[in-house]
């Protein structure tokens, strides 16, 4: 049985619904978070781009080519430019098993817009994507929490986490729980240097699950981080995870995740 403890617990194992339930619905779209609450995600996985005009919307590429009808960089449209595309039909397209009409004509929604709707009954696990390329986004998606009251001492502890690639953004908001993210070709290995300091800025790593093993979650954890690997979509990787013992992982069908979770 798995324990109900606080989501930062090392006892717990948190489901990440990556990019929302984005197997069943198109990626960082409201009707995309809303699945992954009802399949039982923990959290709900942003990934943040910034408009022209300065607004950070939730886009995992840093074009606009692969999820809506529109071409050319996020950092070249204005917000509205940007609401005028479609981020929906791309994905009946590409999954028609999956297709729903109601996904056609879908909006690409600002980060204030997923904290407007969603409030205090989603927990985020927030991605500042290219850093390099947007200064001033981390103070941005800063203000924006503070202005939900999600982050502060009258927050739930957890209710916001930052992951990046980049130790430089995440050290731009060291109050909040931060999760370093990780590249391994094969095979996975780290070092107790690294890991010793990356310790000393967040509560844990995110690696790509397929070139880690036993060992490494295992060193991982003795250093008192937790581990989300991403993103794990078939229950025979999840099950080996979690023997391995990480800590959650992202997953696009959280509703897969939560079936092997019920069922240990
Ligand atoms: O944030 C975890 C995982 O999503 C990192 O990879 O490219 O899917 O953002 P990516
Ligand atoms: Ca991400």
């Amino acid at each position: 049985q798995v324990k109900q403890t606080g989501l930062l617990s090392p006892d717990r194992i948190l489901n990440v619904g990556h990019r929302g339930a984005s197997g069943h619905a198109p990626e960082h779209t409201i009707p995309s978070y809303e699945l992954a609450q009802k399949m039982k995600a923990d959290y709900i996985e942003l990934d943040l781009q910034m408009t022209k005009d300065g607004h950070l919307i939730c886009m995992h590429d840093e074009t606009l080519d692969r999820t809506t009808n529109g071409t050319g960089y996020v950092k070249d449209h204005t917000l509205s430019e940007i609401k005028q595309l479609d981020a929906g039909s791309w994905f009946n397209e590409a999954y028609p098993q999956y297709a729903k009409p109601e996904y056609k004509g879908l909006k690409v929604p600002t980060l204030e817009e997923v904290l407007d709707h969603f409030g205090h009954s989603a927990n985020y696990y927030i991605e500042t994507k290219s850093p390099e390329t947007y200064p001033g986004m981390e103070e941005k998606l800063l203000e924006a929490l503070n202005r939900h009251h999600l982050i502060g001492p009258n927050a739930k502890p957890g209710q916001v986490i930052i992951q990046s690639f980049s130790p430089e953004s995440l050290k731009l908001n060291p109050s909040i729980p931060l999760v370093q993210l990780l590249w391994h070709e094969q095979p996975a290995r780290i070092t107790d240097q690294e890991l010793n300091h990356i310790h000393t800025y967040a509560i844990g790593v995110g690696p790509n699950f397929d070139k880690i093993d036993r060992a490494y979650i295992q060193k991982v954890r003795q250093h008192g981080l937790l581990i989300h690997p991403y993103t794990v979509n078939e229950q025979t990787d999840m099950n080996r995870l979690i023997d391995w013992g990480v800590t959650g992982m992202f997953t696009n069908f959280p509703d897969r995740l939560h079936e092997v979770l019920k069922d240990r």
